[in-house]
């Protein structure tokens, strides 16, 4: 008898973390490393945020909590929807949950059978793909374009659409290429969920991350449903709030699947912390300043590392709108994404993410995440040329 289900020979996890795991390897070995493979904020999380949960703790909030989150939470929820997508969801369309990764395998668990498709933006995050192979569920790829920026294309979305299709994930901006679409894309997008009865996934766990200069705004196809009909946003506090490690999310959507995925939470998970909750009420309900701060600091870097990487022999990148990643092609060099980034790491002590791991459409591509100082971003980018211009082994045409 076989050890293990079959679900279990289709897990792949997060390729990321396994990057992480061996640049620190190589930082234990001596090597001084930059890091810029995970999308993890390098900020702390805020001092008034972090004493929501030291006081909660205090006060004796150490035991379960409501399944589907602690009604301020949930309130709080609704206003900022209320504010920033202009419609109240009701308490019944919210649920809370540990991060927005474990939101995406929820509502694809609950609306989707196995044998169904989802379209999904490739390259894309890659919990989209590993999700969906863990549950069965075929993998209907839309190919994203350098020259259109990276935004999904809303006719090539419709193309796709088989008897099978029971979802479509849209993610803006987007990981790993940072780009925002349009109002008109988003419209489009919902429209086209529409005439065709699907679900819409809008994955905008970085829609405040939206830089100003983009000259665009982050649009949400919820507007056109109050995700009453088949809009399901996936969203939390990991990201625009560097909470990565409380795991604290909100996802909101219709509320016959809400129900479902929070008697799913239920099941696997109980609840989430009260604490870690009453954190997420005081970032929702406090001054927004230190957020701002954060996202023009990341703007700031966004510039410097896409002016650097636009100078490196056989590199060339957009600008990305929105997120905190840039999505260099590296074609130029000569070298495939995994040898770049392997040249990277153990030549410049550079540490990237590898495009292919976001997709079938990443090679050629690699992923910078800078959440990391100024000063490493201009200290990688000097490594980063030394090597590519010194080394005679890694000149275009060689
Ligand atoms: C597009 C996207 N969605 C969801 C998530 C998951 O976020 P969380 O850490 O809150 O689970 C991530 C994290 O990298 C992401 O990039």
């Amino acid at each position: 008898m076989k050890r293990l289900s079959d679900a279990a020979s289709r897990l792949e996890g997060q390729p990321m973390f396994q990057i992480l795991a061996r640049a620190k390897e190589l930082e234990r070995s001596g090597k001084e490393v930059l890091h810029f493979e995970l999308g993890d904020p390098d900020f702390n999380t805020p001092s008034h945020i972090v004493e929501g949960a030291y006081n909660a703790l205090k006060n004796g909030e150490t035991h379960y909590a409501p399944s589907n989150g602690i009604l301020e939470l949930r309130l709080a929820a609704a206003e900022v929807t209320q504010r920033s997508r202009g419609f109240k969801p009701e308490l019944d369309q919210i649920l809370v949950t540990p991060g927005a990764n474990v939101q995406i395998y929820y509502a694809v668990a609950c609306t989707a059978n196995p044998g169904d498709e989802v379209i999904v933006p490739d390259p894309g995050f890659v919990s989209y793909f590993s999700i969906l192979k863990l549950l069965n569920i075929g993998i209907n790829r839309v190919p994203l374009h350098e020259e259109n920026g990276f935004r999904i294309d809303p006719s090539e979305v419709e193309k796709r659409i088989t008897g099978k299709t029971r979802m479509i994930i849209m993610n803006s901006p987007s990981n790993p290429t940072g780009a925002v679409m349009t109002e008109q894309e988003v419209k489009e997008m919902y429209e086209i969920a529409k005439r065709h009865d699907l679900f819409l996934l809008s994955d905008e766990i970085y829609a405040r991350m939206i830089f100003k200069d983009a000259n665009t705004n982050h649009y949400s196809p919820s507007r056109y449903d109050s995700c009453r009909e088949r809009t399901i946003v996936v969203n939390g506090f990991s990201k625009s709030y560097a909470m990565t490690g409380w795991r604290l999310g909100v996802v909101t959507g219709p509320s016959d699947v809400i129900s479902k995925m929070g008697l799913m939470l239920e099941t696997t998970t109980s609840c989430v912390s009260p604490f870690i909750q009453r954190a997420g009420i005081n970032a929702l309900r406090n001054s927004q300043s230190t957020i701002d701060s954060m996202i023009s600091e990341y703007r700031d870097r966004r510039d410097i590392l896409v002016r650097g990487l636009n100078t490196l022999p056989g590199v060339k990148c957009n600008n990305p709108g929105g997120a905190f990643y840039a999505f260099p092609s590296v074609t130029g060099t000569g070298m495939s994404s995994n040898e770049f980034c392997e040249v990277m790491l153990n030549e410049a002590g550079v540490s990237l993410a590898p495009g292919p791991i976001f997709g079938d459409n990443g090679e050629g591509y690699v992923r910078m995440c800078y959440a990391n100082s100024k000063e490493n971003i201009q200290k990688a980018i000097g490594k980063m040329r030394d090597l590519l211009e010194n080394n005679h082994k890694y000149t275009l045409g060689d």
